[in-house]
């Protein structure tokens, strides 16, 4: 007879330290039937009971080659999405705690990608002009879309790879839902900033002329990471006047200016990378989610290596701390038990879809 699953009740009011211990009994029974990907921005009581971590790359490449019946993902709804269309079909993608989503990846939806990819098409033809990119911080019906349409997904490691790779395909690119990710990466490849323009999904045509359309090699989508736009230029200017030689590093999600005046962008794997190598007794400010910079901070504290984060006040990710010890635990004893709760699971015709569009990115970068 099928019993019901453990209710989350008994697991709402455990003390943090409790949890963890029954985090580590449940993941020593589990052994190899289950693998915990956690992203960068989790929690240190969460982030401690990893089996890898990684950037959103790293950790979709990991996903695809894992062996574990269960991938409990502990990072944000679109993660565990990817983690399902990229796994076996036997495998089980699990997200501890279902509000755990991004409001950058809610910024598009597929009614109004669509809407876009129409209205462009009065003035163009968009399927033998535009290559759709979408930002892998986007819904599993977009990155679909991208594979219906000859597009491809990026991440924060691989977009101006995968930018070029668009442009071999046809001559514009419509990127979203970051214009912050695109603009940087079209910046790179020396593409000018008035051949990149701002699509408004709530306006008519984007907001946009026909004659700018025209022109543009790049239209971005009017989205935006509300932790990263908390970073500003008046905080490297009073770093590196304090400081003269200290170091700055952001995350390319960050506005246009904060790249310009950072020493170094990059994804979360990148930045972690880069400051570990870093030379002893360096000092850095850093932009990205708090999570990450206090605990790099403490890494590298004993190589003389100071570790600032960037803004005056906290930002942290709050969808990505959902996951708790608590969640995680009620997750994994629930899998002792035999039951699987919170499980994602990506429609069969939109996983085939988004496959190809996440295969493309896998094979370019
Ligand atoms: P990374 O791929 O750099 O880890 O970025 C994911 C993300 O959501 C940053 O806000
Ligand atoms: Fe989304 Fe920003 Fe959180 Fe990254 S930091 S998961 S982009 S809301």
């Amino acid at each position: 007879m099928q019993t019901a699953t453990i209710s989350f009740d008994r697991f709402n009011s455990l003390a943090d330290n409790d949890a963890g211990e029954r985090i580590r009994t449940a993941k020593a029974k589990l052994g190899k039937d289950v693998v915990l990907l956690c992203h960068h921005y989790q929690r240190a009581d969460v982030y401690v009971h990893a089996d890898i971590t990684g950037d959103s790359l790293k950790l979709s490449r990991l996903a695809s080659q894992a062996e574990a019946k269960h991938i409990v993902f502990c990072g944000v709804h679109f993660m565990a999405e990817v983690a399902d269309i990229l796994s076996r079909p036997e495998q089980i993608s699990i997200l501890p705690d279902l509000a755990a989503g991004c409001s950058m990846a809610d910024m598009a939806s597929l009614a109004k990608v669509e809407r876009a990819w129409r209205e462009l098409g009065a003035v163009l033809d968009p399927d033998q002009k535009v290559t759709p990119v979408t930002y892998i911080n986007s819904a599993a019906d977009l990155k679909a879309f991208c594979g219906a349409h000859g597009g491809i997904v990026c991440t924060s490691s691989n977009a101006p790879k995968i930018l070029e790779w668009s442009f071999k395909q046809r001559e514009k690119v419509l990127f979203f839902p970051d214009q912050h990710l695109g603009r940087w990466s079209g910046y790179k490849m020396g593409i000018p900033l008035d051949e990149m323009v701002i699509w408004n999904p709530d306006l008519e045509q984007g907001g946009l002329t026909k004659e700018q359309i025209e022109k543009a090699k790049i239209i971005l989508w009017h989205g935006y990471c509300s932790v990263h736009q908390m970073f500003q230029p008046r905080d490297i200017i009073k770093f590196r006047n304090q400081y003269p030689d200290g170091i700055v590093i952001s995350h390319p999600e960050c506005s246009f200016e904060v790249c310009k005046q950072s020493d170094y962008i990059g994804s979360t794997e990148y930045i972690l990378k880069t400051v570990k190598e870093g030379a002893p007794n360096t000092r850095w400010l850093v932009g990205t989610e708090l999570n990450l910079v206090e605990r790099l901070a403490q890494e590298v504290k004993h190589e003389g290596k100071t570790v600032q984060f960037m803004a005056g006040t906290i930002c942290m990710c709050s969808t990505m701390q959902r996951i708790d010890p608590q969640h995680l635990a009620w997750t994994l004893e629930n899998l002792v038990e035999g039951k699987v709760v919170n499980q994602i699971s990506v429609p069969e015709h939109e996983a085939k879809l988004a496959k190809i569009s996440l295969q493309r990115m896998l094979d370019v970068s």
